[in-house]
């Protein structure tokens, strides 16, 4: 994990770490555990893939990419298993080229749901340059019938509005990449009774505390583990 310390962090953003500080000290950041730690639903612990995420792992020196070359799968699997536990569609917020929407689309097509993509494909926000929403369309061409597309910002509260009332089992927040625009997304979709899962954890610190703060607030178990690059909060237990 590539953070930088704690000190060096404050001195460069002094107001998000006292609002990070007075978060800790109200008690409302969960700790994270690895996927070993955390009391998994059974069945779940080999949809990590993680033996496999560990061998990639090893030939792997990129800080972006280590611990994302199975992350797809993986969020193709924990999209099915919890269609299969519990009721509602899924969402993925931040959906870029829409190479992880094609599989989810597939997914929800496959197992009676819908999914709603939210992103505006605004040119020159975290890194589209205007070709991306086409591309998006493209991949999901063959599942289209089963998703639905909100070219919206979702952090506009109309959008938030939207959202609530529909019926979530699986979420993938992978939108804007601060820590305000996350806890916003992970809060917004905090009603998905399976799994939620935010990508870039892994060294994004602003993300991981985002991650944790809302899976406390949410009464739910965060797992940040150092093989994987996205992180998962669990379903609230039974
Ligand atoms: C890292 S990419 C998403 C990658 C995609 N999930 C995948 O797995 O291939 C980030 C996406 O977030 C979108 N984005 C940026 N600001 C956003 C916002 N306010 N609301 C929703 N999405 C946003 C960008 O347009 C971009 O497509």
């Amino acid at each position: 994990m590539k953070h930088s310390s704690p000190i060096a962090y404050s001195l460069r953003h002094p107001g998000k770490a006292a609002w990070k500080l007075l978060r800790i000290l109200r008690g409302q950041v969960a700790p994270a555990h690895t996927v070993a730690q955390s009391k998994l639903p059974e069945g779940l612990e080999p949809l990590f893939l993680l033996n496999q995420q560990r061998q990639f792992n090893q030939n792997c020196e990129n800080m972006y990419l280590f611990g994302g070359s199975l992350q797809r799968e993986r969020l193709d699997n924990f999209a099915r298993w919890s269609a299969a536990h519990y009721p509602g569609d899924f969402v993925e917020i931040g959906a870029f080229r829409g190479e992880t929407s094609k599989l989810l689309a597939k997914a929800a097509a496959e197992t009676g749901r819908r999914l709603i993509v939210i992103d505006p494909w605004m040119t020159g926000s975290q890194d589209c340059d205007g070709t991306e929403h086409e591309q998006f369309l493209a991949n999901i061409a063959p599942w289209r019938d089963s998703v639905d597309v909100w070219r919206e910002s979702s952090l506009n509260a109309d959008i938030i509005a939207k959202l609530k009332p529909r019926p979530l089992c699986f979420a993938f927040v992978d939108g804007l990449h601060t820590l305000s625009a996350c806890f916003s997304d992970l809060m917004a979709v905090g009603h998905a009774k399976g799994i939620i899962a935010t990508d870039d954890v892994r060294y994004n610190q602003d993300l991981a505390f985002a991650h944790q703060h809302a899976a406390r607030l949410l009464g739910r178990e965060p797992i940040i583990d150092p093989d994987m690059r996205e992180a998962y909060i669990l379903p609230a237990k039974a």
